[in-house]
Parts: structure tokens; C-alpha cells; sequence
């Protein structure tokens, strides 16, 4: 009775009498087939709840006038292409208060690229809404410069971003959301994990993991600063409480800028990071990331740290935030 099914197309003149021959395989179709629809009716309904609920979310953000959105703070270095492509995306994002550019080339800004900016911002401004642009501009070249505070911030929540990674409006604003439930915490996208090396003796070592050891455990105990949101209130602790000698690691290994605001973070708050859900597009070809000895490098820089502030401050956690508009089994 298995056959029955393709039987049932192919050989329409003898379709009755298997009908009736095999009714009881045909009453397990009948089911399959009510389930299929069924489902489908569940699914088609879910997805018009979420979008229907998606458009009060977002009219309701937009009248409430008083509420004050984020800046992007976005770190660049020589590829204007990949700052063009993610300003004009970014540009379009609902609560978007200023955008912020790191400056750090030994050449200013040109003028075209200042005026393609403004341009992209100002068609991408609706509602009355206006987006500042500013660029901070540094005579040193270092990684600390992505941390510098910014005089007169509008906002309190700086979205943190490097220039080659993109993510859909709806996840920054979902991950704004989160920030503004914990305006302590990093809120981020990526994020990494570290653990005492067992096989160290008494001494206390710790091993950076990247992303296979975070699906791996399904914990973490950092976020990112390439996609993470903070309170602009860091950028201060950074650049003025911080020890001098991290800030002059970071410089003089260009890296791990993104460990050291980490650990300044969870030192403060005592409490994990939070990890949001959210896809990443990669726009850009070369991440230090794909280079060799790059693990190595980040362990190095923890332990170092770890030695600077006198503990290990991370905290673990197994937390991910996911909008629950679209995720439909619980
Ligand atoms: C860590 O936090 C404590 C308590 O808030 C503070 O006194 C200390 O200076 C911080 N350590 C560093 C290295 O910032």
C-alpha cells in the first residue's frame, strides 16, 4: 500500500479500486494530508500575527518622541567603500541618533567622501528625523582611538561597530532594546569565551576560545566590541581609569582593544555580558581574525590583563536574547 500514492497519479483508470482495497492506508494519508494543512494554517497565521505585531512595535517607537535612541560609533580604517556601503545601511535604522566615524589615517577626510555621506544620510532621514554625522578625527593611530570619549553624545547607548560587518536594522533595534533593559551591560552579537587552563599547575592561566568553543559549550563571558552596544559612560573609564599600561598593550600590539573594554566592563558590573541574536554579513575580505596565531595572541592579551586588574573579571554566561516575534515553539 506504500506505492499507493504515485500509483494513484500515474495509473488514474484503477484509482478507485485501490481506494477502496487499501482504505486503510488511505485514512493515513487523509491524516497526513489534514496535518500538512493544519500546519501550514499555523504557520500562515504566525507569520501574519508577527508582522501585524512588528508594525505596532515600530509605530509605537516612533511616536514616543521623549526616548532617546543610540549612536553608532564606527571604527575605519582606509576602505571607504566599506564605510560608504555601511553608512548608507545603517543610515536607514529607526532609532539612530548620530553616527560617529574613528578617524585614524594620517590624512583627513576628503571632501567627496564627506559629501557622499551627508547626502546618503540626509535622502535617508525621514519623519523629520536628522541623523548627525560627525567624524572624530586622531593624529595617533592607535586602537584605543575607537574608544575615545565623545564630547556632547546625544545618546547614552553607543552602538560600537566595525566597518565591515552589517546587521539587519530590525536586530541593531532588537539589540538596543536588550541594552535598555541592562544599560550596564555589553549587549553584543559575537561573542567569545575564555577558561583556566587545567594543565597549568597552580598558576592561574587562561585560554581565549573563539566561536567553535562557544557552540561548542553553549557558554560565553564576552561580546565583542566589532557589534555591541554600551553605555557611553565606558568610553570615559576607558581612556581615563583604566591602567595606562593596558591602553599602551593595546597600542603597541594592535589588538585586543575589544578584550581590554571587556574586562573594564564586566570589572565594574560584576556581571556577564549579554549575547543577542543576530545574523552578520560580512562585507569586507580581510578580518584579523583569519590569520594565524591569532589565539594565541588574544590569550596572551587575557592573561596579561588579568594580571593588570589583579583577577579575572569575566563572568560566564549561557544567556542569548532572541526576539520572540519569530520563534514559534516554546
Ligand atoms: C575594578 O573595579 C573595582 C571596583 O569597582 C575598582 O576599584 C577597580 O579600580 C577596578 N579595576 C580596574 C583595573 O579598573
Amino acid at each position: 500500500m506504500r506505492g499507493n500514492l504515485f500509483s494513484w497519479n500515474r495509473r488514474t483508470g484503477q484509482r478507485c479500486k485501490q481506494f477502496v482495497i487499501t482504505s486503510a492506508g488511505s485514512v493515513k494519508i487523509r491524516i497526513l494530508l489534514f496535518c500538512c494543512i493544519g500546519f501550514m494554517l499555523v504557520l500562515l497565521t504566525s507569520f501574519a500575527a508577527s508582522f501585524l505585531r512588528f508594525s505596532d512595535f515600530a509605530a509605537d517607537d516612533r511616536f514616543s518622541g521623549s526616548r532617546k535612541g543610540y549612536t553608532i560609533l564606527i571604527n575605519t580604517w582606509k576602505r571607504n567603500d566599506l564605510l560608504k556601503q555601511s553608512i548608507s545601511h545603517y543610515s536607514k535604522c529607526q532609532g539612530l541618533d548620530s553616527i560617529h566615524i574613528v578617524w585614524s589615517e594620517p590624512d583627513p577626510p576628503s571632501d567627496s567622501l564627506k559629501k557622499y555621506l551627508n547626502h546618503v544620510i540626509k535622502s535617508n532621514s525621514k519623519d523629520g528625523r536628522s541623523v548627525e554625522l560627525k567624524f572624530d578625527i586622531n593624529k595617533e593611530d592607535s586602537l584605543n582611538n575607537r574608544f575615545k570619549p565623545i564630547a556632547d553624545l546625544r545618546s547614552d547607548a553607543v552602538f560600537s561597530i566595525d566597518d565591515d560587518v552589517i546587521f539587519r536594522c530590525s536586530s541593531v533595534e532588537f539589540a538596543f532594546h536588550v541594552w535598555r533593559t541592562a544599560p550596564d551591560a555589553m549587549v553584543g552579537y559575537v561573542p567569545r569565551i575564555h577558561w583556566l587552563d587545567q594543565e597549568s599547575g597552580n598558576r592561574d592561566y587562561y585560554i581565549y576560545g573563539g566561536w567553535w568553543s562557544v557552540w561548542w559549550t553553549g557558554t560565553y563571558s564576552m561580546v565583542l566590541s566589532k557589534a555591541a552596544f554600551f553605555h557611553k559612560k565606558y568610553l570615559n573609564m576607558y581612556t581615563y581609569e583604566m591602567p595606562a599600561s593596558i591602553r599602551e598593550y593595546v597600542t603597541r600590539n594592535r589588538n585586543c582593544e575589544d578584550i581590554a573594554m571587556s574586562f573594564l566592563v564586566a570589572n565594574a558590573t560584576d556581571a556577564p555580558a549579554i549575547w543577542v541574536k543576530g545574523k552578520i554579513f560580512e562585507i569586507g575580505s580581510t578580518g584579523i581574525s583569519s590569520l594565524g596565531g591569532h589565539t594565541e595572541k588574544r590569550t596572551q592579551c587575557m592573561n596579561r590583563f588579568a594580571a593588570e586588574f589583579g583577577k579575572m573579571p569575566l563572568v560566564h554566561s549561557t544567556m542569548k536574547a532572541v526576539d520572540s516575534r519569530y520563534i514559534w515553539f516554546w
